[in-house]
């Protein structure tokens, strides 16, 4: 194979953030960008020779361009093995599954998640390690690292792979399958789930339901699972063809931008049961007739329940949460005696968890969970876990839900993001609450007493390494909680992400609208940000 080694100069902007480098596709299209990052990946890792990476993504726009470079660096860096999805697509859980599966050195999934797609939108890479996990920091920080000193990167002459072709070739040593993206990902669903018992509850229409793909990458995979092999209705998954500008939405599966399907659940035309997920199939927003359950709420309903589903019948070895996610899945820990870790934002957080055995569920506020089956969240693992509970208790969502509250009291919930706010106000609002934190315990606002305010900072509990500021806690005597944090996925500017929380256990507050019950603790995180005089925004840009 003829290897050439094109020189390129330094760029000094690629720090991956929670979730790989996501930039502007048109950052991307920058000469030599995108091999950069991936000859500074390969440098960094400690020894690609004779190894098999798995490579695909969510078909945005770019991904298709990105894979035919990264084909001819790969090789050009001695990968003698290229696993990759059809016409370039893997959802992100199935490339984890995938990696695990081959035993593969690693794999790098391009995607912005649910970041728009198109020319002037958002694109992004991330690499993953041997146990199909994001790369921890360690990791992110050598890249970073080496990117900014890097001068040359190596191509192979190789002339473009035709992707759209199932086929198992070699090119000069080199062995590229081209596989199904779905196949293997459905399999693994089947030995988790009753699959029997959910086509039974599908056929006698005691389940209907309704799954948005957003035009996103899980539009062929909740066709498969759902359509064909549980047998719901064709017209089950809407929005189902993967389009590299999403149809110009945003693959975000929240309450503002998955509305339409929303509107149906609060409609008296609502089925049983609803769900979307986002660019690269690994959240999952989950509606019942009439009922949005949060994603804090899911977690904590999955953990008292795993002993329904065949693969956690026996039991779950512990759970852990992101910080911003709500206490609810800890008020379950508590009960059932499992061990409950809270992690920095971020699923990277988890692998070492998963990979020690010590927990089996996890799950983050921002409509993401999963287990201990890959090392990614799964949007449609997590569907499938709804529908096989349902299933099983032969109860609406609705009933579960309020059943929940009733044993464990509810954590109300809810985020407000103020996107794109200039990086200086974002930086000076930090500092300011850093400030203030000493100041805090002890006072007293109305009903809130503050019993800790400080900064969020991880020691892993199985490599012993340290993350440092990781979002500002402040922790109320009567269990509520206000959080502050800056995004690290966002292209643009900052994002500051304020999580709001209020625990109630009296039965009377449970059917609260979740802005009226939180609203003296927006108050007063707005007053000790002083976010709007600082950003001179008059309200957050997203509420979920
Ligand atoms: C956001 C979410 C975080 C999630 C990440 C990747 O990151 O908040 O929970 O892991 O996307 O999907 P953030 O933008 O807050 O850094
Ligand atoms: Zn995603």
């Amino acid at each position: 194979m003829n290897i050439k080694t094109i020189s390129s100069s330094p760029y000094d902007d690629q720090k991956p953030g929670t979730s790989g480098l996501r930039k502007k596709v048109t950052v991307f299209q920058q000469p030599h960008y995108l091999a950069n990052f991936v000859q500074s990946i390969f440098d960094s890792l400690d020894n690609c020779f004779g190894q098999s990476l798995v490579l695909g993504g969510d078909g945005r726009y770019y991904n298709r361009e990105a894979i035919q470079i990264i084909i001819k660096i790969a090789a050009a860096n001695g990968f003698n093995e290229l696993i990759i999805g059809q016409g370039g697509l893997l959802s992100t859980p199935a490339a984890s599954h995938l990696i695990r599966k081959n035993k593969a050195y690693g794999g790098l999934i391009l995607s912005a998640s649910h970041n728009a797609g198109g020319p002037t939108e958002d694109f992004g890479i991330k690499y993953n390690i041997s146990n199909g996990g994001p790369a921890s920091e360690k990791y992110t920080d050598a890249f970073f690292k080496r990117s900014l000193e890097i001068n040359a990167y190596k191509m192979a002459e190789l002339d473009d792979i035709d992707l759209d072709t199932q086929a198992e070739f070699k090119i000069k040593g080199l062995k590229i399958r081209i596989i199904d993206p779905v196949t293997d990902y459905a399999e693994l669903m089947a030995t988790i789930f009753d699959f029997d018992l959910l086509k039974e509850s599908i056929s006698s229409q005691y389940i209907s339901l309704c799954f948005d793909a957003m035009h996103a990458i899980t539009g062929p995979y909740a066709k498969r699972i759902l359509e064909e092999m549980l047998g719901a209705p064709k017209g089950t998954v809407i929005n189902g063809e993967p389009l590299e500008d999403f149809g110009g939405g945003h693959p975000d599966p929240n309450l503002v931008h998955a509305k339409e399907l929303a509107q149906l659940m609060f409609s008296d035309k609502a089925p049983v049961f609803a769900a979307a997920s986002d660019g690269d199939g690994d959240r999952n927003m989950v509606l019942g007739a009439n009922i949005f359950v949060t994603p804090s709420d899911s977690l904590a309903i999955m953990a008292a329940n795993a002993h329904y589903i065949p693969a956690y019948s026996k039991g779950i070895r512990g759970v852990a949460r992101s910080m911003p996610t709500s206490q609810a899945v800890d008020r379950v820990a508590k009960a059932y005696n499992l061990p409950c870790f809270e992690t920095p934002t971020g699923w990277k957080f988890f692998g070492n968890l998963l990979d020690a055995d010590k927990i089996t569920l996890c799950g983050e506020e921002s409509f993401g969970s999963g287990s201990n089956h890959v090392r990614e969240k799964d949007g449609l693992w997590a569907v499938l876990f709804w529908l096989n509970l349902i299933a099983k208790r032969r109860q609406s969502v609705a009933d579960i839900v309020h059943e929940h509250w009733q044993k464990f009291g509810r954590d109300i919930y809810s985020r407000h993001d103020y996107e794109a706010v200039d990086s200086e106000i974002a930086n000076d609002i930090f500092n300011h609450l850093r400030e203030l934190l000493p100041t805090l315990t002890g006072k007293n606002f109305d009903e809130y007493a503050i019993n800790y305010a400080d900064e969020f900072c991880y020691q892993d509990p199985i490599d012993n390494s340290i993350s440092e500021q990781q979002g500002i806690r402040i922790g109320f005597k009567n269990g509520s909680r206000i959080v502050f944090r800056l995004s690290g996925t966002g292209t643009v500017g900052a994002t500051l992400r304020i999580y709001l929380e209020k625990f109630v256990k009296e039965k009377t507050e449970y059917q609260q609208e979740p802005q009226q019950a939180l609203a003296n603790l927006i108050e007063l995180a707005e007053q000790l940000s002083e976010i709007k005089q600082r950003t001179g925004r008059l309200e957050p840009t997203v509420i979920t």
